[in-house]
């Protein structure tokens, strides 16, 4: 097992990534609640089937008593509708402010049952018990928790560090080959971000044989800007490479396209145009094409540029009147670059969207 530490100001937490982790999570939990008495357990309606019963009886030998909720799987349950119902079924639970929630699940109940707890009796403590692999290097660590509104992803939301994160990678055993995939899309950013060596290795050995690895090596990464900037104000938001697109696309789709094939495509347009307007050299379009196409996801959309601007400009990132795009400068580096909101439609062009 690998332990990676996060220690912001006031608050440190432990990221463990390794095999047979979820029937033992008890151990690892006792010590980070001492005080807790109820755990109220998050997670969907395809995970529950398959997981609930690995976690739970280790949990209550450890002396917790727990409750559940199993929300409907897939992004229409990160809604305020049900925020609300977690909410009350929390105070229904009597869950009080030394108690805790664990999100067993993927970014969607992570992102969920992280702001239930970050909002609950002005917050309470969670862990993260992420099933997927994009759950795994990117949504559970780094605190981000959020639900959708009618016009944006994520539009409410917290930041939130959870208290532990327990990465069993023997779960990812079940995950839904397009799922693996989506999570490649995020394992992919990372090395396109900042980690050449990554990103190679990635081409000769898939993700799902060398787990352990790439998950640390991305938790790695994610840690590090996090800890360089909690509150997304500068660094952080080179995470969002490949989102500002991706998610116009996401939602054009009716969440039909998954996260992260749409940051596949997200990613592959803006390196596009980084080339197009000379701010990187072709051959790393030709890596970051060669890399998506060996993972089997998508680079293009068929949306259009008009269908496209209403999402990104209603995007939070966009902030007077300019929009923050990650851009490419070779496999490994990206700079952002501010640029008017104006702008975005000669982006996407550049970009190859019509
Ligand atoms: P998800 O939570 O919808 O999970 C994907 C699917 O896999 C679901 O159907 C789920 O039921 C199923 N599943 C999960 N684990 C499984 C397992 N082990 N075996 C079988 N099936 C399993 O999606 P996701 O891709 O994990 O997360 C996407 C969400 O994460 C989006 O809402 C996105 O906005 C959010 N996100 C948040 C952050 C952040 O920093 N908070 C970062 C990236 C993405
Ligand atoms: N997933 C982007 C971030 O955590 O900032």
């Amino acid at each position: 097992m690998k332990t990676l530490s996060v220690t912001l100001p006031g608050r440190s937490y432990d990221i463990l990534i390794g095999s047979g982790l979820l029937a033992r999570a008890a151990e690892h939990l006792r010590p980070v609640l001492p005080r807790a008495k109820k755990l109220f357990v998050v997670t969907d309606s395809n995970v529950a089937p398959i997981y609930l019963s690995a976690l739970i009886p280790g949990l209550e030998r450890a002396g917790f008593e727990t409750a559940c909720r199993e929300i409907p799987a897939g992004e229409g349950s990160k809604s305020p509708a049900m925020l609300s119902a977690l909410w009350e079924d929390m105070m229904d639970f009597g869950l009080t402010r030394t108690d805790a929630v664990i999100a067993l699940g993927g970014g969607v109940v992570g992102d969920l049952a992280g702001f239930a707890a970050a909002t609950y009796l002005r917050g309470i403590r969670f862990i993260q018990v992420p099933t997927t692999l994009l759950a795994m290097v990117d949504s559970s660590v780094g605190g981000k928790t959020a639900v959708d509104l009618d016009g944006g992803k994520n539009q409410a939301g917290a930041f939130w560090q959870p208290s532990l994160v327990v990465c069993d990678c023997d779960v990812l055993d079940t995950l839904p080959e397009r799922e693996y995939r989506c999570g490649c899309a995020e394992v992919i950013k990372y090395g396109l971000l900042n980690n050449a060596p990554f990103f190679n290795d990635l081409m000769e050995t898939p993700a799902k044989e060398q787990y352990e690895h790439v998950i640390s090596t991305c938790v790695e990464m994610k840690k590090q800007v996090v800890l360089s900037d909690e509150f997304d104000r500068g660094e952080r938001q080179k995470l969002n490479l490949g989102h500002t697109i991706g998610h116009a696309v996401e939602q054009c789709s009716g969440f039909t396209l998954l996260h992260g094939e749409c940051v596949a495509i997200g990613m592959a347009v803006i390196t596009r145009a980084a080339v197009k307007k000379g701010f990187c050299a072709k051959e790393t379009l030709d890596a970051a094409e060669k890399i998506l196409k060996l993972y089997d996801l998508p680079d293009q959309t068929a949306y259009s540029t008009d269908e496209l601007l209403n999402m990104a400009l209603a995007d939070k990132k966009v902030a007077n009147g300019k929009i923050s795009l990650i851009v490419p400068e070779a496999v490994g580096k990206c700079s952002i670059r501010p640029v008017p909101a104006e702008a975005l439609r000669e982006w996407m062009q550049a970009g190859g969207i019509v």
